[in-house]
Parts: C-alpha cells; structure tokens; sequence
C-alpha cells in the first residue's frame, strides 16, 4: 500500500513537472527578441561564428550533462555550474537524474571528431533547446565553457516570464587556439603578491583563455619561493621588497596551492628562478653565491644589472641543483625558467659557462629550460626556449639554433609599460603603450621571426612600481584581455575596430569582479551601473 502510495506521489510530482515546462516553455518562445551570436562581445574572437538568430533560455529549469567516462569533464561542469551560480544566482545541478520534458539542458561531451583537432578545440551548437559542446578533453571543454560565460548576459533578458531568463544567442561556434602557449607573468619578487592575489590573476586569465602563468620568483629585491635545504633564501632574502616594504614568500603549500589552482582552470604555472643576475637576494642569504668576498646588503631600490652568481664555483651549482629540484618537485608543468637576463657583471665566456650548466640541470629534472632572449649566446639548442623581450639578434640567434621563441616584445607585450605620459604606475624605458598600440601588431610576424619559430605569447607584468593587487590591475587590464586575443585568434579574425567594441562590453565583467582596470578614453566602456571613480571609492 505505501509503495502504490509513493508511486502514485511520484507520478504525479512528474506529470507536475513536464506539464510546468511545457507552459513556461510557450513564454520563453514568446518573448525571445532575434539575436546575433556574430554580435555577441566574445574575447578571444573564436574561429568561425554560424548565427541561427534564436534564444536558448538558460533559467532555474537549466541543467548541465557531460560525458562521465572521461576524465574531468564533471569538474568543468560543475566550474561552469559555480560560474552561472556567481553569475545569475540560479543554481543549475550537474548529471542529476534525466527528468523526462525538461528543457534547457547543456550537454558538455567528449568527442573524438577529426575536426577537435587541438586538445583546447571546441565546437558548441546551441540550439533553442540545448547547448551541446563538444571538445576531445576536458582542457578544450574548459575553453569552451569560457565561451558560454561570455555568452551569458549580464542581466537576465526576459522581463515578461515570471522567472528570470538569460538568453544565449542560438548557431554554432567551431574554435580552436592558433598559438599553444598563451601566458602573462606576475613578477612577485619586486613587490610580494599573496596566493590570493595571484588566484584572482588566475580567475581573469582564465576567462580569456589563457593557459600559462609565469612566476618570477626571485630578484635581486627578493626571494619567494620557500626552498627547505636552504631556507635563509626566505628568512632572509624574501624579507624586504622595493620600497623597503616588509616583503614576503610562497611556502612550498602556499606555492602547491597555487599550482592547483591554476590546473583546476587549466593553467600551467611556469616557475622561474633568474640567475646568474638578479641575485642579489640569493647572494645576501647565502654570501658565498657571489663569489666577491663580500655580504651584500638587502636592496629596495629599482636598479638592474649589479649582481651575479659565482660561475666556476662548485657549491654554487649544487645549490641550484636543490633550488631546480624543490620547485620542479611541485611544479608538474613542462617549463622551469632560468631567467638570464641582464647579467651586465658576469662575463660572457662565464656567462655562457654558466648557462650551459643551468640548463643541463634543468634538463635532469626532466624539465624545457626557458631563458630570455639572453640565452641564445650560450650553447643551448632547440630543446630550450627562448622568450623574446629586448634584442632581435638574440631572437634570431634563437631562431637560427632551432629554439622555440615565446614572444614578449617589451615594445608591445610589457604590461608594465605607462599606457601613456598620464599613466598612474609604470615605466616607459621601452615605449608607453596605449590599449591600441597594445593589440595592433601580429606577432606571428614581428620582427621576421617566422610563425613556426613560434610559440606562443607572453605578457609579462614588472612590479617594481606596483605593490597590491589594485595597482598591477590598473596595469594589466585592460591590455591583457588585447594579448588573449593576439595569441587565440588567427590575424583575419582580428580588428581594432571590432575589437574596441567588445572590450568596451567587458566592463560590467570587470566590475563584478571588482578589476580596478584603467579607463582607456580609447574605449567607450559600457559600464554596468557606476562610473569607474565611483566605484573605485567604495
Ligand atoms: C627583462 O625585462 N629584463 C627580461
């Protein structure tokens, strides 16, 4: 008797449920104004738009389905999940139960299609009734949910349902990078970022697709990264920063966790420990480095260029043995960065000698040593890579060895250049650079580096006159959303003019994320609700 009871409830809660979609769906048809998917404000551009002109109404009766025997593919619904939920406020549940007549489902499979052709391709198809993406892993699911955020608007679109309604724009997105590597650097040696800081860097970069995160971890102003057979590098070396601030440094947990972090938005941390300059930090923590004879004293100043590593000295390779070791321990990605550059009082012949080594080391750990452009001189071939930022004949020393370049034109690519001569922070020893002059160049073709010496793009962020999180946004945003861009979308499908209008839609995104962005009179921001001052004050 109690289960015919139960039955009957069942029953009936069903026939509840199909019968309430089925009314609210006659609304949503109702009310969907035409929509562009060409139109929508998407960065990076993808590949190719198809617009069918419809609505897919996201909404409370929304949920997510993936493929369960692939790996990953259930996180990245339920990070998509968290983000509508951040987003909208609804709460949309992931692979629950198929209810029979529900509508507004978002399927997230993994395929096989010959034309998923890059583990971060992926194609969706949005329909009125469901979005179904497509990706060959979860990596590619994960660029393509960044996709769908884009999508949603910012407030809900139906005014006459009586439940809120986002719509997506219906057609097809077919998408996949055209460079690999896509990363920016935070350098966390000249003033300190805490975990938290570079987790909302990771957050922002990961919206736009970008996959790498370059740390530069120490400085001649600061150590960062806790190294435990040699742990006055922290004590003492971490303990100030430019300004004569009090400094700081990453555990090896606080340093772990940004790693997972930045994997669970497919990001890959690349650590990089510059040596033989930029030491001078190392060399006060530990006298013996330098080789001089002498202690130096910590530096707060700004200067580059004074400090080297003893280079024919054993024990100095033995402690970069450890150092290379207790970060590679914790750093799954492919890359270790040695630095190399600027190293103005190591001679060449030493120089060379030294990079050699260094990179044998870092090939030991089973790691591809990256340098700046600097380490082209030395003996290295096309198992280490070379990222490009001050001199073109080392660019193309690189190219002529065989060597991958990661372009970070300092002309174009440094985030800590001013944007112009009223700029709040920065320098502009190599140019100032306006949002435009950020995003218009090619660099697939820049500097006669050819395209299959390439890959990928960096924008590197110095924080000699940034010191939270506040000020290094004004820097990098919005010039980083231009360089995800620049390393995503092929040339053809980039255009300032058509580009100036979907940064200027990115601000409602970058104020509900509280970016204190710089207000480019380039752009005509359509701000959400307050102006920038405004809410800048709050
Ligand atoms: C650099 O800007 N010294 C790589």
């Amino acid at each position: 008797m109690k289960i015919i009871f139960t039955r009957i409830a069942l029953t009936f809660l069903f026939l509840l449920t199909v019968v309430s979609c089925t009314k609210e769906k006659k609304k949503r048809i109702l009310n969907f104004p035409p929509t562009n998917l060409v139109t929508e404000n998407l960065i990076p551009k993808p590949l190719k738009i198809i617009p069918t002109n419809g609505g897919f109404a996201l909404d409370q009766f929304t949920a997510i389905y993936t493929t369960k025997n692939a790996a990953g593919y259930e996180e990245v619904a339920e990070f998509l999940a968290k983000k509508i939920k951040a987003k909208t406020d609804i709460d949309i549940q992931v692979n629950v139960d198929e209810i029979p007549g529900r509508e507004g489902v978002i399927y997230i499979n993994q395929s096989d299609s010959l034309e998923l052709n890059t583990p971060e391709a992926y194609q969706i198809y949005i329909t009125t009734d469901s979005v179904i993406l497509n990706s060959n892993t979860a990596e590619g699911a994960f660029r393509g949910i960044q996709t769908l955020r884009q999508l949603i608007p910012e407030v809900s679109t139906d005014t006459l349902a009586e439940y809120p309604i986002w719509t997506i724009p219906t057609g097809k997105i077919i998408d996949s990078p055209n460079l690999g590597y896509r990363g920016s650097m935070l350098d966390v040696a000249r003033h300190f970022f805490s975990v938290e800081d570079v987790k909302k860097y990771i957050d922002l970069l990961a919206y736009y697709k970008y996959n790498v995160l370059h740390l530069h971890l120490t400085d001649d102003q600061g150590w960062r990264i806790e190294i435990k057979s040699w742990p006055k590098l922290t004590e003492i070396g971490g303990s100030t920063e430019v300004g004569g601030e009090s400094g700081g440094f990453f555990t090896q947990e606080d340093y772990k966790e940004i790693v997972a972090y930045a994997a669970e938005h497919f990001i890959t941390i690349v650590p990089e420990v510059d040596m033989p300059g930029h030491t001078n930090a190392a060399s006060v923590s530990y006298p013996f480095l330098n080789g001089n004879g002498k202690t130096p004293k910590l530096y707060e100043g700004t200067h580059v260029g004074f400090s080297t590593f003893d280079t024919r000295k054993d024990t100095v390779y033995s402690f970069i043995n450890d150092v290379v070791r207790e970060i590679t321990e914790i750093s799954p990605g492919p890359y270790f960065h040695v630095g190399g550059d600027e190293s103005h009082v190591t001679k060449k012949n030493d120089y060379i000698y030294f990079m050699d080594k260094v990179v044998e080391i870092v090939k030991q750990h089973n790691k591809i040593p990256i340098g700046w452009d600097e380490l082209a001189t030395a003996n290295v071939d096309s198992t280490s890579v070379a990222q490009y930022w001050g001199s073109k004949e080392n660019a193309e020393l690189a190219v002529n060895k065989g060597m991958k370049i990661i372009m970070s034109p300092a002309k174009k690519a440094y985030l800590d250049m001013e944007y112009d001569t009223e700029s709040k922070f920065g320098l502009h020893w190599a140019a100032y650079i306006p949002t435009d002059s950020a995003y218009i160049w090619s660099p697939e073709a820049y500097d006669g580096i050819p395209l299959e010496s390439i890959l990928g793009v960096e924008a590197p962020l110095w924080s000699e006159t940034i010191s939270d999180i506040s000020e290094a946004e004004y820097l990098a945003f919005p010039r980083a959303i231009g360089y995800s861009e620049l390393s995503w979308s092929t040339e053809e499908n980039r255009d300032w003019e058509n580009y100036k209008v979907r940064l200027a839609n990115q601000a409602p995104y970058l104020e509900r994320m509280n970016v204190q962005y710089y207000p480019s009179p380039l752009i005509d921001w359509k701000k959400s609700k307050n102006t920038f001052e405004e809410i800048k004050k709050d």
